[in-house]
């Protein structure tokens, strides 16, 4: 028998001999211990004077992944009302300890770090005290000291001197062979079968969400085709209009170098190596001497540094290369400060081979910096041109913001976007947009958090900022074009801004606080609080009364974007610094806007997550703050298939759930014909649930070839080719083929093991008449479904596709269906209109 096995077989006999004596005569002895290389909090139980080791508690959610999420020196105490208190150092430096609660060992309440007035927190130990509350003592370079805490482990008091010297209360216990610091305690045979059963079911969950189609030659040899009766019911239900919508995330380069079609690269000479590592403000900029780069008066506080140039020409090599079209008419701009003097300038564009594609010129003469056009028409094409900036005189000039668009861009908008791409996802008919991002809405650290007023106004004006994802923002692609694109498509906006607080995952800051790193000090936040009703006025205000309104229609847009949905939050850490702040704006926004609906956040991951659980734990104790709540996991094909009735037992009395992030993935990260079907699986379920799940998009969306940071994606694209997967066809078939009523369905199954392999869907559009049936085969045998109350016309086609798991290239193509019985194809889904 191996370890392993020999440690289950230890453990079913303590579950065995819990279960058959009474409860309140079983006492266990645990020990709960933090290993010194893992961030995890750990339990081992007695079991005839060895510990085994029984798995993981929680673990430390502080800073960055992989360097800063670090769990030393774990304390656990004993509340008098029998819950759990957990202290941890984060690390030798930072002013903070880790502090967290639980009422089982089971669900851990979202780590709280409150800060220190020292500049260490080292092995933290916390007492309990008779009235309920505790102490915390630790360590650090002005002695030792002590801080107090609320009962609930919610509050802490300032920290102070401590006469306390040394260990408060340290076990020791050998498990697997090697000794471990930690706290032993003595528990019921009840509390330890809830740790027990937890870690059986994830046991099992973690076997069923490893099914893979790719295994199925398998594990389903041999299986016979299946048959299944599909009935229509006679109700039906009201369910969400709004259920497919993208969420579009400056992530992989989807937007400076990807949909924002501006063709230079680093035009406001804004590059830091904060963008990215060895990144100046001369990248993508090449000139035959060292570019000289100044920044006394600039063309805007916002965009500090220029290139001075005299007679060199300067080169730009776009994002990858320009691709030029022959044909196409390109407009070029830039900013000159020719301080009275006169220069010429030759603008080309630039075959590899040297060849001049197309050619302009541009005369700067006068004082202050002045914008100067010229439009290029392409007389031979290229897929890598670059720039040419060539002064003709002797004569030395600032320039800055060096741009070139194609004049054909999506809706032929000036500031446009790129036309193929936006194309695709106009194709999609999302019902909405969330946008500007996940981790990039909050942003890395308090200074990176993303605010929307940095993006509107005069390109040159705009703040550009790093992004969290490793590059570069310009915000050309600000809140007006996200809007304006909304409106293009015919989508809801559904801006997301931070509540306050930033990434959990961000980076230690100057003072060594990582994390939400205390979120924006309270006395900003009513300052943050205004920008995002500013927010609202500026979209949806009167230009005659409201000066935010008033700066829309400047910009070109006069009438209301009548915003309706915003974001707070993206899967934040649910501590208390993050409730505090999401509450005050919650309740501003509900004061002053309250026909606007609050999308709140639960988490990055599903049940049973610490933050899930607390989200909507808050959500259920304040329904009326937020009109939904926006849930994110990324999960196996196997998970997905297996919690296909993840929504049904959702309070309906609760918010509305915002699916805002999903994808199912296997080891490739590449969207397949597998994953695609375990996602259609899943949106049957989910348009099922459309009474309690409001919205839903597929994450990420774009992905840049060679700049990803993150698969799989919904479209990869490059510089010429745009390439929706198999992921894009399933959500553009769900989304054009939509409607407000849910029909119910009984679905039965020849072959009961298979069933959630099969699923359906029929929806009705009201406003429209039209039925829409849906119909996913993940089996590697046909399906062949007998349609009971349900007839086909003569007229109907299926649209979808079919083909082997791995497939990463599916075609969508119609199929013809009549009568009242249909055969899908191995590994097929398909979307029938009625
Ligand atoms: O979609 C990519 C990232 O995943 C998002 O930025 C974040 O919200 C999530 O963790």
């Amino acid at each position: 028998m191996n370890l392993k096995r020999l440690r289950v077989v230890a453990l079913l006999t303590i579950v065995c001999a819990a279960l058959t004596t009474p409860a309140a005569a079983q006492q266990h002895r645990v020990f709960i211990y933090s290993p010194t290389d893992q961030n995890s909090l750990q339990l081992a139980v007695e079991q005839q004077g060895t510990w085994q080791h029984v798995g993981q508690l929680c673990s430390s959610d502080y800073g960055t992944w992989g360097v800063e999420k670090k769990m030393q020196y774990a304390s656990v105490t004993r509340a008098i009302d029998g819950t759990w208190r957990l202290v941890f150092q984060v690390s030798d430096h930072a002013p903070l300890f880790a502090a967290a609660y639980s009422r089982d060992l089971v669900t851990w309440r979202p780590q709280d770090y409150p800060i220190m007035t020292t500049r260490q927190c080292l092995k933290p130990e916390v007492r309990v005290h008779a009235d309920g509350t505790f102490t915390i003592y630790y360590q650090s370079e002005q002695g030792n000291r002590e801080v107090s805490a609320s009962a609930d482990f919610r509050h802490f008091s300032q920290d102070r001197p401590s006469l306390w010297q040394g260990t408060i209360w340290r076990d020791t216990a050998t498990v697997n062979g090697k000794l471990y610091e930690g706290n032993a305690f003595t528990i019921t045979a009840d509390e330890l079968d809830v740790v027990l059963r937890h870690h059986a079911q994830q046991r099992i969950d973690g076997q069923k969400s490893a099914e893979r189609m790719s295994d199925d030659v398998r594990t389903l040899a041999g299986l016979q085709p299946v048959s299944a009766t599909l009935s229509v019911i006679g109700t039906e239900k009201a369910i969400s209009d709004k259920l497919i919508g993208i969420f579009f995330e400056d992530i992989s380069y989807a937007a400076d170098g990807g949909l924002y079609a501006e063709l230079i690269q680093n035009r406001d000479f804004e590059y830091t190596p904060r963008d990215h590592r060895g990144w100046t403000a001369t990248t993508a900029w090449h000139s035959a001497k060292p570019i000289e780069i100044a920044t006394e008066n600039p063309l805007h506080a916002n965009n500090p540094h220029y290139a001075v140039v005299t007679t060199d020409t300067l080169w730009n090599e776009g994002w990858d290369g320009i691709v030029v079209e022959k044909g196409k008419r390109y407009d070029f701009s830039m900013f000159v400060r020719a301080d009275g003097q006169q220069q010429f300038f030759q603008i080309q564009l630039v075959a590899p081979d040297g060849k001049v594609l197309a050619r302009s010129q541009v005369s700067a003469k006068g004082e202050g910096w002045q914008q100067y056009s010229a439009v290029l028409t392409a007389q031979a094409g290229s897929e890598k041109a670059r720039l040419a900036v060539i002064p003709q005189r002797s004569v030395r000039v600032c320039v800055d913001m060096i741009s070139l668009f194609p004049r054909d861009t999506f809706k032929n908008r000036k500031n446009g976007l790129r036309r193929d791409l936006a194309q695709v996802i106009a194709d999609l008919h999302p019902k909405f947009v969330r946008f500007p991002g996940g981790c990039m809405s909050h942003g890395q650290g308090l200074d990176n958090i993303y605010h929307w007023n940095h993006t509107v106004g005069p390109l040159w004006e705009r703040k550009p900022d790093f992004n969290i994802w490793n590059y570069h923002q310009t915000r050309g692609l600000g809140f007006f074009e996200y809007f304006q694109f909304c409106e293009d498509i015919g989508a809801e906006p559904l801006p997301v801004l931070a509540a306050g607080v930033p990434c959990q995952n961000s980076a230690n800051n100057a003072q060594g606080i990582g994390g939400q790193q205390g979120g924006i000090p309270m006395d900003q936040m009513p300052a943050y609080i205004q920008e995002l009703l500013d927010l609202i006025e500026w979209a949806n205000g009167d230009p005659a009364t409201s000066k935010w309104a008033k700066m829309r229609a400047d910009a070109g847009h006069p009438a209301p974007f009548h915003l309706k949905y915003i974001g707070i939050g993206n899967e934040d850490i649910i501590s208390t610094v993050f409730e505090e702040r999401y509450q005050m704006i919650c309740q501003a926004i509900r004061q002053h806007y309250p026909d606007i609906k609050i999308c709140g956040t639960a988490g990055p991951f599903h049940t049973p997550s610490a933050d899930y659980q607390e989200a909507w734990d808050y959500a259920r104790q304040h329904p009326d703050l937020q009109y939904m709540l926006d849930e994110h996991y990324y999960e196996s094909t196997g998970w997905f298939m297996r919690h296909q009735d993840y929504y049904d037992s959702y309070d309906r009395h609760l918010p509305k759930v915002y699916l805002g992030e999903y994808a199912a993935s296997t080891p490739v990260k590449r969207p397949n014909v597998e994953t695609a079907l375990a996602e259609a699986l899943y949106l049957c379920n989910v348009e099922r649930n459309g009474d309690i799940v409001e919205m839903t998009s597929y994450a990420p969306m774009l992905s840049k070839d060679g700049h990803s940071n993150w698969n799989p994606d919904m479209i990869y694209f490059s510089n010429t080719s745009v390439r929706p997967t198999p992921a894009y066809h399933v959500q553009r078939l769900f989304s054009v083929n939509s409607g407000d009523r849910y029909e119910d369905l009984r679905l039965s199954i020849s072959n009961p093991q298979v069933a959630h392999r099969v699923a359906a869907s029929l929806v009705r559009d009201s406003k429209t008449g039209r039925r829409y049936l849906k119909l996913v085969n993940a089996l590697p045998v046909e399906l062949t479904v007998s349609l009971q109350g349900l007839s086909l016309p003569a007229s109907a086609r299926a649209e979808g596709f079919s083909g082997t798991p791995d497939d990463q290239q599916p075609v969508v193509r119609q199929y013809p269906v009549s009568g009242s019985q249909l055969t899908l194809p191995p590994y097929a889904f398909w979307v029938i209109p009625l």
